[in-house]
């Protein structure tokens, strides 16, 4: 498998993308101490310290259409609550699309990004951003009320290889049963992480805000809310807030 290990980059997705178009394979592993420009969801940037995280892109070539893209957004979602969980013994739970949490503050972030010709995927980049040693004091005010560290939620600094490791041996698990049996039983485990299933939540879209309860997600991994008129909504791309 190839590895990419850097001291600095603008960005893992940057460097995934490059190999991915040069032709890397599949399991292709980008990592960074730091990041300069990270990128989030929505054109956000991506706070990446220095040492204090693992900043990673793992390249994938499944051969779905672009539709069922962001199944594999949910199945890195539950192989980082996964991994998480076995090195640590933390509980962490998951904010769809793609947010973990710990006692309601994210603790990691998801970005997929995809190249494709007409609708079947070429290549995938799943960008996974994981807060691990960062203090408090080392987050910018504006991040200390919804940011948190698996540092900060157990006082005790973690070796970060072997966090990766976990969470990538998860998610190669979860790739192949989902290559084998389909996106059924890794929806079953994300919903079983899930914070917001079954409460009410408002959902900010690019077009605006849906108030309603949510059910659940589909079997491509679309987001369904019922608003107060009882019309079910199907939300491909939004933040949600409780
Ligand atoms: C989010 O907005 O929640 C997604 C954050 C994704 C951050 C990761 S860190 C590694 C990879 N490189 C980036 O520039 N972003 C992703």
């Amino acid at each position: 498998r190839n590895i990419f290990y850097e001291e600095t980059v603008d960005s893992t997705q940057k460097i995934a993308q490059k190999l991915a178009y040069e032709g890397a394979e599949e399991g292709t592993i980008v990592l960074a101490e730091e990041q300069i420009g990270g990128r989030g969801r929505m054109d956000r940037s991506w706070h990446s310290p220095k040492y204090k995280g693992i900043w990673m892109s793992v390249l994938l070539r499944p051969n779905i259409p672009i539709m069922q893209a962001p199944q594999l957004t949910l199945l890195t979602a539950v192989a980082v609550v996964q991994g998480i969980e076995e090195v640590t013994g933390i509980q962490a739970q998951i904010k769809w699309p793609n947010d973990v949490l710990i006692n309601g503050k994210k603790v990691t972030g998801i970005l997929t990004e995809l190249q494709a010709d007409s609708d079947r995927i070429h290549s995938l980049i799943i960008g996974i951003g994981i807060n691990v040693n960062q203090h408090i004091e080392d987050y910018p005010e504006e991040l200390q009320n919804t940011a948190t560290s698996l540092f900060i939620e157990k006082k005790e600094d973690w070796n970060r290889a072997v966090i990766i490791q976990a969470i990538l041996l998860k998610m190669e698990k979860l790739y192949t049963i989902y290559l084998e049996n389909g996106f059924y039983p890794i929806k079953l485990l994300w919903e079983s992480y899930a914070l917001t299933i079954g409460t009410r939540i408002t959902a900010s879209t690019l077009t605006g805000k849906i108030v309603g309860k949510a059910l659940g997600i589909t079997d491509d991994g679309v987001l369904l809310v019922e608003d107060e008129q009882g019309t079910t909504h199907r939300i491909y791309s939004a933040d949600i807030s409780v």
